[in-house]
């Protein structure tokens, strides 16, 4: 067994505040401040905001200075310079889809909770190795899902997994009931098209309804 590292220890605990992850994309940073304001309100603080769209990290800092209430990490981080950009523009959190060795090194030293993304056993091994013990599972659904997660429990026991990828309402309870996860990810809380229309009470709907989600 390999001691955790103390930002990995963290990683964990961000779920004790919401098992369910909005994952975000926006480029307009007013667009932001009210897309994570509308979450807040709907009860899921912990938000992760995509490196994907051009003015990602002009967003980030509008939120992080505006919505302290929102615990907003930034994910697609793929490399030492985003995530440093990151955390220089206010990031609580990182994530990574997958992890190259030079990652997983920018990882044990973040100085905030990195989660790691791995599809595989191997994958999630050489990060236990490191003591990295909560990963993010990505692309969870086409890369076998419940049942993947189902296969890596009596292997890994000791690692707690956040699905990401093709998750929505519909499936997250049977996610949640698994012991080997801790939370999960989904885009389908923030839908473009309500952000383009800036439909943000709708996105408090969506928010309210996946707080409320419970294990099957
Ligand atoms: C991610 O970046 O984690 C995924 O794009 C989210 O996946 P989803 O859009 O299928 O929810």
């Amino acid at each position: 067994m390999f001691a955790s590292t103390p930002a990995q220890l963290a990683a964990r605990d961000l779920f004790k505040l919401a098992r369910i992850v909005p994952v975000v994309s926006v480029d307009d940073p007013a667009d932001g401040v009210a897309l994570a304001r509308a979450l807040v309100a709907g009860g899921l603080p912990i938000v992760e905001m995509t490196l994907r769209s051009p003015n990602a990290l002009a967003v980030i800092r509008a939120i992080a200075k505006a919505v302290p209430d929102a615990v907003l990490g930034v994910g697609t981080v793929l490399d030492k310079e985003q995530a440093a950009a990151a955390l220089e523009a206010g990031a609580r959190f990182l994530v990574s889809p997958g992890v190259t060795p030079a990652l997983a090194e920018v990882a044990a030293n973040c100085p905030v909770p990195f989660l790691p993304g791995i599809a595989t056993v191997s994958e999630a091994m050489r990060l236990r190795e490191m003591g990295f013990t909560t990963l993010k599972f990505f692309p969870a659904e086409s890369s076998g899902g419940i049942a993947a997660l189902k296969g890596f429990h009596p292997v890994l026991p000791d690692i707690a997994f956040c699905p990401t990828g093709g998750i929505d309402a519909g499936k997250a309870p049977a996610y949640l009931a698994l012991p080997n996860v801790v939370g999960l990810g989904g885009s389908w809380i923030a839908p473009a098209g309500l952000v383009k229309s800036r439909d943000f009470a709708a996105i408090t709907a969506l928010a309210r309804t996946a707080s409320a989600i419970l294990p099957a």
